[in-house]
């Protein structure tokens, strides 16, 4: 819970305010771009939400926030209770933003998709009784899918609620040991029908990319849109092999897609000829292959 005593000096005046504790995640700037900006190594309120979206959005920051590091001085209980109930928010169709950000994996966003075959939870949001709730109504989870080791977050209690499988590359197995469901290798997986695993080592050795419909790509901590940049952008606060980065992105050229949704940074939906335009726009920015090295360049977490 966000504390007063703790209000950053960054914050313009009034109820909303971000504290000291912000790990500076860029959750809310994705959820309430209207009023929060990055100020240094934090997150501010630069403009006072006003208006029913800019408050409904304010309060979806507050809630989603992975370390409660946003408060209010009045708080607004309706506002509030609205906010919660917008969670899981519905993107398109059958796909859904969780919300309920977690520290355990700085902050990731993470995605359910509902399948008449069984449902699917893309990274771990918190547990939360909300969620849980939400997804039991809507069938529960069969596959946990985990793009990567370090967006594991409370998976191991959902697998559990739910009697999922979760799935996790052999290389970042140290992160699930107990995973049901281990890919091994770089070769595509069809993991049921709609659904491909695509191992695009990178940002870590075991990262996979999952393609549904050939419409929507959530890619973890492999690639992100940049929105102040207007284009992709490849992990860059960790790289654990830029030569497997730059290949693995330049496999995803294979396949057709219009949704890109990511871990951290910022999700976006392109017609598919463009999708391609910027992937390779990516790739032609990136410095040329070098040997494997680790680097801590950047945001993507
Ligand atoms: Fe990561």
């Amino acid at each position: 819970m966000a504390s007063l005593t703790k209000r950053l000096p960054t914050n313009v005046c009034g109820n909303f305010f971000v504290d000291s504790t912000c790990i500076n995640c860029d959750t809310c700037r994705q959820l309430a771009p209207a009023s929060f900006v990055e100020n240094g190594e934090f997150s501010s309120i630069y403009h006072q939400p006003g208006g029913v979206r800019e408050l409904h959005q304010a309060y979806q920051a507050l809630l989603a926030c992975p370390v409660g590091s946003i408060g209010t001085v009045v708080p607004d209980k309706a506002q509030r209770q609205t906010a919660a109930s917008s969670f899981p928010v519905q993107l398109e169709a059958e796909i859904f933003y969780n919300g309920y950000n977690s520290g355990k994996s700085f902050g990731a966003n993470s995605y359910f998709i509902c399948h008449p075959e069984g449902n699917w939870l893309v990274d771990s949001p918190r547990y939360q009784r909300r969620l849980v709730d939400v997804f039991e109504q809507k069938g529960g989870v069969k596959y946990l899918f985990l793009t990567h080791e370090d967006d594991v977050a409370d998976a191991g209690r959902y697998a559990k609620y739910f009697g999922a499988t979760r799935i996790i590359h052999r290389a970042d197995l140290a992160a699930m040991p107990d995973a049901e469901w281990v890919v091994e290798g770089r070769g595509v997986l069809k993991a049921a029908p709609g659904f491909r695993i695509i191992p695009v080592p990178g940002h870590t050795a075991g990262s996979m990319a999952l393609l549904y419909k050939d419409r929507y790509l959530f890619t973890g901590d492999h690639m992100a849109w940049d929105r102040g940049a207007g284009g992709l952008r490849l992990a860059t606060r960790y790289v654990w092999s830029e030569e497997a980065l730059q290949r693995s992105t330049a496999s995803l050229l294979t396949y057709s897609f219009e949704w890109i949704l990511p871990g951290h940074g910022d999700r976006i939906h392109l017609p598919a000829p463009r999708m391609k335009d910027e992937l390779r726009r990516v790739l032609e920015r990136r410095p040329a292959r070098s040997s494997e090295r680790r680097a801590a360049q950047g945001q993507v977490g």
